[in-house]
This record gives C-alpha cells, sequence and structure tokens, in this order.
C-alpha cells in the first residue's frame, strides 16, 4: 500500500456470515461510533434489495455499487463499516479502505460460515445446489484478499461480544486517541 494512512475509522471485512453486521453494531456502540453497512447503503441507493440487483441489473453492476460507495468512505470519519463479503476483491476496495480505517477480517471456517447463513434467503450467491461446495469455492478465491486485512479474527466458538471485545481492543491499539 501506498500513500498515507490516518485511521479515522474501522472496517470490518470477511466472508458472509462471519458476523460483521452485529459485530460492527455493538463495537460502534462501545466506541460511539457511527454504524454503516455498505449493503444497507447500496440498498437505499438503488431503491431495491440486494437480490434484486443481482437478479435485475448483474452482479458487475452491484460490484459497480460497492466500488463507488468505497470512494465516498473516504470522507468518512468515526465510523464502523460492515462491508459486503465479495467487497475486498473489487479491485483497489482494500487499499482504499486502508487509508482511512483499520480493517478488521472476521474469519470463520466452510462449516460454520454454512451453518450460520442456511435459511437465509436474501444471499443471492448461495442461491446454488451446493451451497457448501460455493462457500468453499468462494472462500478459496478471497483469503488471499481477506488476508490482506490488518487484522485477522476467528469468530468461531466465540459469541458476538467476545468478538466485538477483541476487535475493540485492535482499534484502540491502532488509534488510541478514540478510546
Ligand atoms: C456478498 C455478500 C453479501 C452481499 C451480497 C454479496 C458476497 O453481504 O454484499 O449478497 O459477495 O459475498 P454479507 O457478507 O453482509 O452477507
Amino acid at each position: 500500500m501506498t500513500g498515507t494512512r490516518t485511521i479515522r475509522n474501522l472496517a470490518l471485512i470477511g466472508f458472509m456470515g462471519t458476523g460483521k453486521s452485529c459485530v460492527g453494531r455493538l463495537t460502534a456502540e462501545h466506541l460511539h461510533l457511527t454504524y454503516l453497512d455498505t449493503d444497507h447503503v447500496i440498498e437505499a441507493r438503488a431503491g431495491k434489495s440486494i437480490s434484486d440487483i443481482f437478479q435485475q441489473d448483474g452482479e458487475p453492476a452491484f460490484r459497480d455499487w460497492e466500488r463507488r460507495i468505497v470512494e465516498e468512505l473516504t470522507h468518512r470519519d468515526r465510523t464502523v463499516i460492515a462491508t459486503g463479503g465479495g467487497l475486498p476483491v473489487g479491485e483497489g476496495n482494500l487499499d482504499s479502505l486502508k487509508t482511512h480505517a483499520l480493517v478488521v477480517c472476521l474469519w470463520a471456517s466452510p462449516e460454520v460460515i454454512w451453518e450460520r447463513v442456511r435459511g437465509h434467503a436474501h444471499r443471492p450467491l448461495l442461491n446454488e445446489p451446493d451451497p457448501l461446495a460455493k462457500i468453499r469455492q468462494l472462500l478459496a478465491v478471497r483469503s488471499p484478499y481477506y488476508h490482506q486485512a490488518d487484522v485477522l479474527v476467528n469468530s468461531e466458538q466465540r459469541s458476538v461480544r467476545e468478538v466485538a471485545m477483541h476487535v475493540l481492543h485492535e482499534f484502540h491499539l491502532a488509534h488510541p486517541a478514540g478510546r
């Protein structure tokens, strides 16, 4: 990564079902920061659900939305950002997040992810005959991106609160003034 880096925000990346939203909300509450979920921003702007964007406009249109939101995030301050699972793969997205945020990746195995997301119908990428295989395949592609996070936190066998406390600790180390 090049250029200057001022950590004003906290960005959570990681696969679907690793707890980014729950951990993000709790962390934001503790830090008295604003919580922002990139998927929610996209849905509000597009005026339709993520599933409808995928279905009607296609995945590349969704990834364009993500890229535009990532650009806008460079102007944010005091925000906990929960990102969509595929966002770090978009060209330049991770580097951009790193210019203003501590990037923390939440991690879980494919089996645990599947246990957590099964029964949720709103994730278009997992509308597949063999969702577990799809999770494995996507994780294999995405792992190199997730591993570029500043901090990797295992979210398995830990409560949301425990993971959030771990994330808070890391954020305080990186951003002592934000205590
Ligand atoms: C996606 C993850 C979803 C959402 C979209 C695509 C992905 O977000 O952005 O369905 O590519 O992994 P969550 O990780 O919050 O479920």
